[in-house]
This record gives structure tokens, C-alpha cells and sequence, in this order.
């Protein structure tokens, strides 16, 4: 089942958000403007604090904005739905379940039958390296580990579009690289969009068609870079002459941010 054909997939009309706090109103986001193609593959970093999550979880259907509209394929979001799936910053793993039953629950729950999913179970378990702790349940597993079940369990609901925030962030070096190299890979074939907020400017570069840099609080979108490597992509690209200069450019552009 797809829905989302036209090439405009999601799009940010003129957002704004503000919160009330315990101080009075304070403006995170300022006039955003974005538009993510189908398949394409946004990064976003920006200074803590900023609004990138809020941006996400609007794009989720958690929160409205305060004024503009989001929609997805010319639609207006106003709630969660199954086009899109959100790997948080903190790991959302269910501590009541195994690592099995946890990334079976999405599937289930969704009524898909089990010949649907079953062998995908396996595939994703093998590709997070948790073959052999698919019994275990998660107060068992370090914290990479847990993060490595939810990503699982992302791909396994298999949404067009997923939005990560952070996701790779308590993995070790060595293992966020693979995950990084699966992420493109999994997701290609597929042609999923995704929208990846990261504070590390080498995997924006890494994994992004374009990286969005945002200005501190009110934010607004500072620059949009184009990242101009194919879709697929090794880690030997990192040490390019030429991924090198846009990691440069784009951390330049970063702490001039961070400054201001
Ligand atoms: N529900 C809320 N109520 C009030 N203020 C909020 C709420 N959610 C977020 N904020 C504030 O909005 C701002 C942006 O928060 P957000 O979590 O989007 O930032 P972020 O860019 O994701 O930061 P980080 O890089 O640290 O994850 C922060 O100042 C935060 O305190
Ligand atoms: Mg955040």
C-alpha cells in the first residue's frame, strides 16, 4: 500500500511554535520552510536546545505548530499515523517484553499476518547483531544494545517515512558505522525518506542527500547543503578529499552558528 507518490513528500509551510512555560512564551521555531522529496534523505543539526525534535515531532503528529501547517503528500498532519515511524533520542523498548516479542508487537499489533512479517524477525535481528539475545529481555542488554532493538523495531513496521533523532547517538564507533552503511543500504531499495538529527556533522554528511543547519533559539533554517554523493555509499567515503571538504564547510558553518 502507497500512498505517497508525489515527489513533494512531506512539507513544512511557514511553521512556527511556541511553548508556555512556568516564564511565560517562549518561541522555538521561527517561519520554517522544508520540503523533503520522496526517497530523499535530510539530515539535521543544529545547537541544542534548538526546536530539532520539536520539528520532528510535529512531523510525527505529536504536536501541532503554533501557526503554518505541516502536511505529508499534500495532506495535513494532524495525527500519528503509519506512513511514519520515530526512533527517539531515548531508547522506547518495551521492558515487560524479549527482544523477539518487542519487534514483533509492531506487526502484530497492526494485524499484519504473521507470514508477513515472521522471517523479516530474523533479518533485522541478524542485521542489529542480536541474534543471539532475540530471548532476553531488555533490562539484559546494554544501552547500545537497546537502541539497536528499537532501530529493529523501526525497520520492521517498515514506514515510508522514518524520523530519527539521534539514533545512532549511545552507539560505539564501531557499530554505529555499520548501522549507518545499514541504515542507506535497508532503506534504498525502498526508496524511504528519512529525516536524521544528529549532532555529529561527519554522519550528516555521511547519510544525507542534503544537511540542514539551524540557527539557535528561535530557530530558523541557516543553511541547506547538498550533498552530492550517490545513494550508495561506503564508509571509505569519509575519507574522500571531497567528503572532507563538505564535513568542513558544514562544521564552519556550525560553529558560526553556535557563536552568534
Ligand atoms: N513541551 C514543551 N514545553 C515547553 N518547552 C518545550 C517543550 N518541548 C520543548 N521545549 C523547549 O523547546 C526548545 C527546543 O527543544 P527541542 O527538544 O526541540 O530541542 P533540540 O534541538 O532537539 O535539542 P537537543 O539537541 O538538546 O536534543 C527547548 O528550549 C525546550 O526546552
Ligand atoms: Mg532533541
Amino acid at each position: 500500500m502507497s500512498t505517497l507518490s508525489s515527489e513533494n513528500l512531506i512539507l513544512l509551510n511557514n511553521v512556527c511554535k511556541d511553548f508556555d512555560t512556568p516564564k511565560g512564551k517562549i518561541t522555538v521555531l521561527q517561519h520554517i520552510n522544508l520540503t523533503v522529496n520522496k526517497g530523499e534523505k535530510v539530515c539535521i543539526v543544529g545547537p541544542s536546545g534548538c526546536g530539532k525534535t520539536t520539528i520532528l515531532n510535529m512531523i510525527a503528529g505529536f504536536l501541532q505548530p503554533s501557526s503554518g501547517e505541516v502536511s505529508i503528500n499534500g495532506k495535513k498532519v494532524v495525527k500519528p499515523g503509519p506512513d511514519r515511524t520515530v526512533v527517539f533520542q531515548k531508547d522506547s523498548v518495551f521492558p515487560w517484553l524479549t527482544v523477539r516479542k518487542n519487534l514483533e508487537y509492531g506487526p502484530k499489533v497492526r494485524g499484519l499476518p504473521r507470514s508477513e512479517w515472521e522471517s523479516k524477525i530474523d533479518f533485522y535481528l541478524e542485521k542489529v547483531k542480536l541474534t543471539e539475545f532475540a530471548d532476553r529481555y531488555p533490562k539484559e542488554l546494554s544501552g547500545g544494545m537497546r537502541k539497536r532493538v528499537d532501530i529493529a523495531r523501526a525497520y520492521i513496521n517498515s514506514p515510508e517515512i522514518l524520523l530519527m533523532d539521534e539514533p545512532f547517538g549511545p552507539l560505539d564507533v564501531m557499530t554505529k558505522e555499520v548501522m549507518q552503511k545499514d541504515l542507506l543500504d535497508l532503506t534504498r531499495e525502498e526508496n524511504k525518506s528519512i529525516i536524521f538529527i544528529t549532532h555529529d556533522i561527519e554522519e550528516a554528511v555521511f547519510l544525507g542527500d542534503r544537511v540542514i543547519v539551524m540557527t539557535a533559539r528561535p530557530a530558523k533554517i541557516h543553511s541547506d547543503i547538498k550533498i552530492p554523493f550517490p545513494k550508495d555509499r561506503d564508509p571509505s567515503l569519509k575519507m574522500e578529499p571531497e567528503f572532507q571538504r563538505l564535513r568542513k564547510q558544514i562544521d564552519g558553518i556550525f560553529k558560526g552558528v553556535e557563536q552568534e
